[in-house]
């Protein structure tokens, strides 16, 4: 299986920002084939970013899409709109969850929209910090994994990707903690076993898992090696080049 490496801007950068950081980083990264290196703009550069974007080195990914295809949803794009111009859609993020209130029946719907359309979700997990507290980590991931994948048939599965990032641990959030390798680790392995349980041990096994939250380049290589994890989702250190690029070669040495 592929290492992914997912650089989530959030909303940073505008369309020139934009195209110019992915213009060093395509000039700076070789052609990793065991890398997949993923970015995810804002909305408004996905379709000159589109243009821009050699395939070969990287992929691109929106951040949130909505579930219908058209109609009278004011304000809204759809996954049908996105359709050739992205290869991946980040789908319930915590940001989204918890800022702008997205539950997990509305996540079972862009995940089942974006594979209508062709593009694959990276389905977002984790618990936060008062639901750890409470002991309730292994529930919440298991409510949202089970929610979020009740539309996809064993027929699709492969096509989803999910991350672990727990909402302690983003480094947005006051006070962000760093997860040890052992936390992850542990509900890494609690994720490929609710996805045998749904999907049997095959799938279990080949799902990619990736992890987010405060990963930078002294501590991706330490999460990259906790069994089970596939890849990294990464928001503020991929706005840093230099950064990022580090992080792509550790992911690079790591397979080696
Ligand atoms: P962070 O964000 O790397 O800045 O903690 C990760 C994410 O929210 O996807």
């Amino acid at each position: 299986m592929k290492t992914y490496i997912v650089g989530n801007w959030k909303l940073n950068f505008n369309v020139g920002e934009a195209s110019i950081y992915l213009h060093k980083l395509q000039r700076k990264m070789p052609n990793y084939r065991d890398v997949e290196v993923v970015v995810a703009p804002s909305a408004v550069a996905l379709q000159p970013l589109s243009l821009q974007i050699d395939r070969h080195k990287m992929k691109l990914a929106a951040q949130n899409a909505f579930y219908r295809d058209y109609g009278a949803y004011t304000g809204e794009i759809s996954f049908a709109q996105l359709r050739g111009l992205v290869d991946y859609c980040i789908i319930g993020h915590s940001e989204r969850r918890h800022i702008f209130g997205e539950d997990d029946k509305m996540i079972q719907k862009k995940v089942a929209a974006a594979i209508r359309n062709k593009i694959k979700p990276i389905l977002c997990i984790g618990e936060t910090e008062s639901e750890r507290g409470f002991g309730e980590t292994a529930d919440v991931i298991r409510d949202q994994l089970v929610g979020g994948l009740a539309d996809v048939s064993e027929e699709d599965i492969d096509k989803v990707l999910i991350a672990y990032e727990p909402v302690w641990a983003i480094s947005s959030t006051k006070a962000a903690k760093m997860a040890s390798p052992d936390e992850v680790a542990e509900v890494v392995d609690l994720v490929r076993s609710v996805l045998g349980e749904l999907y049997g041990e095959k799938v279990a096994k080949e799902t990619a898992v990736l992890f987010g939250g405060s990963v930078n380049p002294s501590n991706a290589g330490a999460y990259l090696t906790v069994p089970g994890v596939n890849g990294l989702l990464i928001g503020g250190a991929s706005l840093i080049l230099s950064e990022f690029t580090d992080i792509i070669e550790t992911a690079k040495r790591v397979r080696a």
